[in-house]
């Protein structure tokens, strides 16, 4: 059969892995696909570099709308990133009837609805295994492994750089900025590292995984996002003696009256697998009424990990090209036409636990004020540790672990409970999962 022709858009850090890993396991591929699939044009804003990695063995062009619209390519791969140029390149190659591969997590939790319409109306493919969890087989795992389930809930480590920051932090005691830097060095952080520490870029991704789950569209606009640049070694400290790690996870929970969608810090119980994925390294559990907890961990970012989900989605692709679309596993899993109304949660309406870090003149009388709000309420405690202040200081460190509470009711509490003549500064609250 004649080798399918793809069109290459941005060989950065992910691109120049899917052109080697295309190369290496080209015999192997082939016999996966049923046909070669080649490279045969890249486009890059930096032709010299281009022209170096392929070293002749495809075409380089400055201009990516040039490839997409050449009448040979059958697939274009979008590896540039951001939602500029990528979402009019990826627009243009359906409009072309091109089928489209990429790794752009951002495109498609902001633009994901307009594209998979447009995708669907054309019948191409639009495959997007690379844009969550880097190489793990996540979107395949949620569209097709776990078809007979009804999803109850997702957790997950979805960004590889702000996991590396907290096991730098954790393990070598290095400094945020160090750590981060490391991160960038390596390939994993995005063009703008800020989403990856605030949450966003997480906050991208889990909007994917909501979707896919609970047959939604994408609403990132909806997600609760929280990073990790205000985390401090002590509240890191606290949570090891506890028995807990601070990962920065992605929960979507289908609960009573919608579906919860937030990124934050969150304390895990350190006994949990999940609670010991560190470095670049993902994991997401996902909880279904048939299956029970199920869990994916691999490298969330990198070169050739990541390349080796935009490589099995070409490989898929390839396979599905003759295939009526009517009969293709559907974009968000579910059809189309069946995808639910139900209302995202806002992040008061969210029911968990939680640990409140405060710092208090050590005084009688202080904590029976605070737990007087909590009671108040309907905020239990869990556990209380009081830290022995150093010796001649008046100020003490309490810190509390909650029982299930409604969100809203904990903003309340922490409003009042810092209104309080005894209470210096700020409480610092990070929401706990149990993920049973
Ligand atoms: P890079 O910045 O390393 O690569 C992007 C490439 O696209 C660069 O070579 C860039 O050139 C080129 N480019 C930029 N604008 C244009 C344009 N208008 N026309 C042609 N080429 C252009 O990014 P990554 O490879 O890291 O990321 C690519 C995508 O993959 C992003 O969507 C990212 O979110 C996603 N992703 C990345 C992962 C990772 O580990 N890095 C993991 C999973 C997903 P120049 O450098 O000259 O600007
Ligand atoms: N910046 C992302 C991360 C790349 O660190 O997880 C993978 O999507």
């Amino acid at each position: 059969m004649r080798p399918i022709h793809v069109g290459l858009l941005g060989i950065g850090t992910v691109g120049s892995g899917t052109w080697d890993v295309l190369q290496r396991n080209a015999r192997e591929i082939r016999r996966r696909a049923g046909r070669a699939i080649r490279i045969t044009q890249v486009a890059d804003k930096d032709q010299k570099k281009a022209r170096r990695l392929v070293d002749g063995k495809a075409q380089v062009l400055g201009n990516a709308f040039a490839v997409v619209r050449a009448p040979d390519i059958g697939i274009v791969v979008e590896l540039i990133g951001g939602t500029g140029i990528a979402k009019d390149l990826v627009l243009e190659a359906i409009a072309q009837g091109k089928h489209v591969v990429t790794a752009n997590k951002a495109l498609l939790a902001k633009h994901g609805n307009r594209i998979f319409a447009a995708a669907q109306k054309k019948g191409v493919m639009v495959a997007f295994e690379a844009s969550v969890g880097g190489g793990i087989p996540i979107i395949k795992a949620l569209r097709e492994g776990l078809a007979a389930n009804r999803i109850e809930w997702i957790a997950g480590i979805i960004n590889g750089t702000s996991n590396f920051i907290l096991s730098e932090m954790r393990d070598k005691g290095l400094a945020f900025a160090t750590a981060l830097a490391d991160a960038q060095a390596r390939g994993y952080a995005e063009t703008d590292p800020t989403f990856d520490i605030e949450g966003v870029d997480a906050a991208h991704k889990l909007t994917i995984l909501s979707a896919l789950a609970f047959g939604i569209p994408m609403q990132f606009s909806k997600a609760y996002t929280e990073g990790i640049s205000r985390l401090t070694q002590q509240d890191i400290g606290y949570a090891e003696e506890l028995g807990y790690r601070i990962k920065l996870l992605g929960i979507t929970r289908r609960a009573q009256r919608g579906i919860e969608l937030r990124v934050h810090p969150t304390l895990v119980p350190a006994r949990r697998l999940i609670a010991n994925v560190e470095g670049v390294m993902n994991a997401i559990l996902v909880k279904g009424d048939a299956v029970g907890a199920t869990m994916y961990y691999g490298a969330g970012a990198g070169s050739q990990p990541t390349a080796s989900a935009v490589v099995a989605d070409l490989v898929d692709v390839t396979r599905l090209i003759t295939a009526d679309p009517g009969h293709r596993v559907p974009h968000l899993a579910f059809q189309p036409d069946q995808l639910s109304a139900t209302p995202i949660l806002p992040i008061g309406e969210v029911q968990t636990s939680y640990y409140l870090r405060m710092r208090v003149l050590d005084k009688p009388g202080v904590l029976a004020r605070i737990t007087r709000i909590l009671a108040d309420l309907r905020i239990s405690i869990d556990a209380m540790v009081q830290k022995e202040p150093p010796a001649g200081e008046k100020r003490v460190d309490i810190v509390m672990l909650t029982h299930l509470a409604l969100e809203k009711n904990v903003d309340a509490a922490m409003r009042r409970i810092e209104q309080l003549p005894t209470v210096l500064g700020r409480i610092t609250r990070i929401r706990i999962e149990a993920l049973l």
